[in-house]
C-alpha cells in the first residue's frame, strides 16, 4: 500500500490508497470526541493548575461535546449564546488577558484583537477547517500556535456539495418552488429539464481531502470523467478518482470559497446562460443581503454555509476545538494545529 507524504497518524490513516476514506474519518472523528486521556495524578494537577492559573474564553456557545471536554478540564468563560454572536466591543473586552481563545468563524482574529488580549495569549483554537477570519502573520509574530478542525468535517462537505450539485442540476429548488406556488399544469416534455450526471465531466477546482471525498461520492452516478486544477498536479490524489490535470492560468487559491467566486461575474454569467446552474455555500458578505441579485436567479442556489451542519460533525468539530485548546494550553502538540 502506497502512502503519501504527511505529518500525522491521523493523516497518514486517511490518504492510504485503497483504504476507505469514511474509515479513516471515523476514526479522527473518534479521536476527536473521547476526553484526553492523561494519566491519574498528572490529570488532576493540570486541570487545577489549568482552572487556577490559566484564562480561556471561549466565544460561543459550542455544541455539547466541546462544552462537555472544557468543562471537564477546568473552568473558562463563554459567551453563552449560539444564535446571537459576541459583540466585537464585548469580545475586545473579554479577551484581556486570557492564555487560550477558542473561537468560531464569525469571529476576526486580527492585529486589534490580539492586542487587546496582550501577551498571555498562547493558545488560538478555531471550530473551523477555514481559517479566513484569521491574520496568520500577526498570530505567527506573537507566536500565538493555531488549532483548527480539518478532516472531521470531510463526509459532511462532500455530502452536501453532492446535495448541492443535485438540487442545482436537477433544478430541485426551482421545481419545488412550481409545485408549490401553483405553476404545476400539465405535465411538460421539456419542462423543468436539467443536466444528469451520468456521462458528465465534473471539474474540481482544488483537490483535496474533500475534492476526493466528493468524486468518490459521484462516481457512483456514472460521472464520465473528472478533471481538476490546483496549484500544482496531486497525482496521488488524482489517481484515487482517475482524475486528469488542467492547468488553472497561474491561478494560486483554487477553493471555490467565499472571495475566489467573483459574484458579480456570476451573475453575469448565469443570467446570460453562459453558465447554466450555481450552486453556493459560501459568499460574500454572510449573510448575503436578501435583495442580492444573485437571490433573484432561479439557476443559482444559495445555502446559508451549512457544509458540515450535521449533528455529528459539529460535534466532533467542537470536540476536536476544544481538544487542540487544551492540549495547546499544556504545551502538546495539538491534534490538528495549523503550521504557521
Ligand atoms: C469551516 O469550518 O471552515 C466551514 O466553512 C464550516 O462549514
Amino acid at each position: 500500500m502506497k502512502m503519501l507524504p504527511s505529518r500525522t497518524e491521523e493523516d497518514r490513516c486517511t490518504w492510504m490508497r485503497g483504504v476507505p476514506v469514511a474509515w479513516a474519518l471515523r476514526r479522527l472523528q473518534k479521536i476527536a470526541v473521547a476526553p484526553l486521556s492523561v494519566k491519574e495524578g498528572i490529570t488532576s494537577k493540570i486541570q487545577r493548575e489549568m482552572s487556577t492559573l490559566q484564562r480561556v474564553y471561549v466565544t460561543r456557545q459550542i455544541p455539547p461535546e466541546g462544552l462537555r471536554i472544557l468543562k471537564e478540564s477546568g473552568t473558562f468563560e463563554l459567551w453563552d449564546s449560539d444564535d446571537v454572536p459576541v459583540s466585537r466591543a464585548e469580545l475586545l473586552k473579554k479577551v484581556k488577558g486570557v492564555d487560550g481563545l477558542l473561537c468560531v468563524l464569525t469571529e476576526k482574529i486580527d492585529a486589534e484583537l490580539l492586542d487587546a488580549a496582550g501577551p498571555n495569549l498562547k493558545v488560538l483554537s478555531t471550530m473551523s477547517v477555514g481559517f479566513d477570519h484569521l491574520s496568520l502573520d500577526e498570530l505567527k509574530k506573537r507566536g500565538i500556535r493555531v488549532g483548527y478542525t480539518p478532516e472531521v468535517l470531510t463526509d459532511a462537505v462532500a455530502e452536501l456539495t453532492v446535495a448541492l450539485l443535485l438540487a442545482t442540476s436537477r433544478r430541485l429548488i426551482e421545481a419545488t418552488h412550481e409545485a408549490k406556488t401553483g405553476g404545476w399544469g400539465t405535465w411538460r416534455t421539456l419542462w423543468l429539464c436539467g443536466h444528469e450526471l451520468a456521462n458528465s465531466t465534473v471539474g474540481i477546482l482544488g483537490l483535496g481531502r474533500i475534492g476526493v471525498a466528493i468524486a468518490e461520492r459521484l462516481a457512483p452516478f456514472k460521472v464520465k470523467k473528472f478533471i481538476y486544477t490546483d496549484v500544482a498536479p496531486r497525482p496521488e490524489l488524482a489517481r484515487a478518482i482517475n482524475a486528469e490535470y488542467e492547468e488553472n492560468n497561474g491561478r494560486k487559491d483554487c477553493r471555490l470559497r467565499g472571495g475566489v467566486v467573483n459574484q458579480e461575474d456570476l451573475y453575469e454569467a448565469l443570467s446570460t446562460g453562459q453558465i447554466a446552474g450555481a450552486g453556493l455555500d459560501v459568499t460574500v458578505p454572510e449573510p448575503l443581503p436578501t435583495n442580492h441579485p444573485l437571490f433573484t436567479l432561479k439557476n443559482c442556489v444559495i445555502l446559508p454555509h451549512i457544509a458540515s451542519a450535521s449533528y455529528t460533525t459539529r460535534n466532533a468539530m467542537s470536540a476536536l476545538a476544544a481538544n487542540n485548546l487544551l492540549l495547546g494550553l499544556r504545551g502538546e502538540p495539538m491534534i490538528k494545529e495549523l503550521k504557521l
